[in-house]
């Protein structure tokens, strides 16, 4: 049988992004399950309305990347306690116009790293009642994962072992549910 594609989506415009350096190596512990299409967003213009009659090429390649995926993965940092201005310009694409919002019954994972202590708790909570707020199915659970020490090696493979287990058990919760409800 062929496998399903699910999408991902980082949170970050940094060409460095360790953020995305998290979410490859994440992504690796289910490529036996599925095949995962990267959604970009920092090539999308800010959010206005105006835009709405005739909305540019981008956005309308972002809506039906999205829409093309019965589940997705963010993987975020946090900016100022919240999610960063580029994620939420995204989600706000994606929300309009009501009728045809593409978040709607759709599967989510939260996760993200970052170098501080609480490693991107706030910014997920805040990205957790957004999504709600859309009626995505937003998967319990929680995975903040420290960049400090960095978790990934060159290769994109967990270099801690019970961080590796720990991820692994996260994402085969989210392939599970995924299976289950997508
Ligand atoms: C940050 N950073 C940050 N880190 C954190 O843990 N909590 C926070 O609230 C913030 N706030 C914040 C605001 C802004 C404007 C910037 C630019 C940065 C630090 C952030 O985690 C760090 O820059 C990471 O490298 C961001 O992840 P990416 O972009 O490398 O994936």
């Amino acid at each position: 049988m062929s496998k399903r594609t699910l999408g991902v989506i980082v949170g970050s415009n940094r060409r460095e992004s360790i953020n995305r350096r998290l979410a490859k190596a994440l992504t690796r512990l289910v490529d036996d399950r599925f095949d995962w299409r990267w959604i970009r967003i920092d090539d999308l213009p800010m959010y206005n309305q105006d835009l709405e009659p005739d909305r540019p090429e981008v956005v309308r390649r972002f809506t039906a990347e999205v829409a093309s995926v019965p589940a997705l993965l963010f993987v975020t940092p946090e900016h100022n306690r919240s999610i960063p201005a580029v994620l939420k310009n995204a989600i706000d694409w994606g929300s309009k116009p009501s009728d045809k919002q593409v978040w709607r019954g759709r599967v989510a994972a939260i996760t993200g790293t970052s170098f501080g202590a609480i490693g991107t708790a706030v910014g997920q909570q805040h990205l957790r009642q957004i999504l709600a707020i859309l009626s995505m199915t937003v998967m319990g659970g929680e995975a903040y994962i420290s960049f400090k020490p960095d978790p990934v090696d060159d290769d994109g493979n967990f270099q801690d072992d019970s961080k590796r287990a720990f991820c692994q058990a996260y994402m085969n919760q989210f392939a599970d549910l995924v299976d289950r409800l997508a």
